[in-house]
């Protein structure tokens, strides 16, 4: 059986990093696996929230989870709190993992900063909460975007390790599925950064909930260079902004860098910057319509939450009390 699980974190708002690199991939996915999708809210107390926003943040992914494709019914929608097995899975996990392996995590480097010791212990244990999240439900595929990939071989070493100390194939070692033209989405003010909710800058990112000015905003300062779009490929990988843009152009109108320049080369990115802001504006307007319209019920989308939430304690229970019959609890 094929079955993928996959989440996002309600810290902010999504991001077309998150669109793109992530969530347009599962609405693709949702017609030929078995799919849980999470909105994995214990993984968004690494930073500090406040509850209030975090509590309408959690309903925001899931609405635009929904407005951009996902079919709740048909897949498993929750939030990660809601069933316990996350936690008590990721303690287990933990005690299976050596330190040395999350030391070699680049995320929690990037995310702690300078101040290493004043980073708490989840931003450090993240990796092993998200090897639990996807092994508690035995998922064979996780569709991510690139910058999860280290996180993604950390899961299935940790997986390796425990059906080798057991003596058992109980887990399914988790296939990464990185996929589409933007799987590492850049930041607009600084192309060696990837976009990111944790961002501080309002303009590194497009919010999936940004109006038609925001974008147009946004996308006019974003950080180019004077030259105009390049004829080739190669060309345009030496200028990581103009790549990002290009990149996103691309992956909004389903066409490769290839095709994006062999229309816009020459062109000033002034102009190119208009087109992108039209078609940007274009693919995210009915999401974000649709997300509105959702959020104005909240109470139908906590029901909806909470019928996903026991449809997957159902599978995390069962899973659950097989790994502990395993190690002996
Ligand atoms: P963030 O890093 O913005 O907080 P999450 O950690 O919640 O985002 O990631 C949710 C999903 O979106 C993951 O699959 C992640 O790989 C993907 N993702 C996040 N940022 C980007 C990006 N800049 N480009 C492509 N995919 C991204
Ligand atoms: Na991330």
């Amino acid at each position: 059986m094929n079955r993928i699980f996959s989440g996002m974190q309600p810290t902010r708002q999504l991001h077309l990093g998150n669109y793109l690199g992530a969530l347009r991939n599962w609405v693709e996915l949702q017609n030929s696996y078995e799919c849980i999708f999470c909105v994995v809210d214990l993984h968004a107390l690494t930073i500090d929230q406040d509850p209030e926003v975090l509590r309408n943040n959690i309903r925001e992914v899931a609405a635009a989870y929904i407005a951009a494709g996902i079919d709740p019914d048909k897949n498993i929608l929750f939030n990660q709190s809601v069933v316990s097995g996350h936690a008590e899975l990721g303690w287990i996990l933990s005690c299976h993992t050596p330190l040395g392996w999350l030391n070699r995590m680049t995320q929690f480097k990037e995310k702690a900063g300078k101040q290493k010791d004043m980073a708490n212990l989840g931003l450090y244990a993240y990796p092993t909460l998200m090897a639990a999240d996807i092994l508690l439900y035995k998922a064979t595929h996780v569709p991510v975007g690139e910058d999860q990939k280290q996180h993604l071989e950390l899961a299935r070493d940790i997986a390796g390790a425990f059906n080798r100390r057991y003596e058992t194939e109980y887990f399914p070692l988790p296939e990464p599925q990185i996929l589409g033209e933007a799987t590492r989405v850049m930041s607009l003010r600084d192309g060696k950064k990837k976009m990111s909710k944790s961002d501080e800058s309002e303009y590194s990112r497009i919010n999936m909930t940004d109006d038609a000015d925001t974008i147009a905003q946004k996308i006019r300062k974003a950080k180019t260079d004077p030259e105009p779009l390049p004829e080739t490929v190669t060309e345009l990988e030496a200028r990581p902004e103009a790549d990002n843009l290009v990149t996103i152009y691309g992956a909004l109108a389903g066409q490769s860098r290839e095709q994006v320049l062999a229309q816009f080369a020459g062109s000033q990115f002034s102009d190119f910057k208009k087109s992108l802001v039209d078609l940007s504006v274009d693919k995210l307007a009915p999401i974000t319509t649709r997300m509105k319209e959702l959020l104005a019920d909240k109470a139908e989308i906590d029901r909806l939450l909470k019928k996903g939430g026991e449809r997957a304690a159902a599978i995390a229970e069962k899973n659950l009390n097989d790994v502990k019959d395993i190690i002996g609890l």
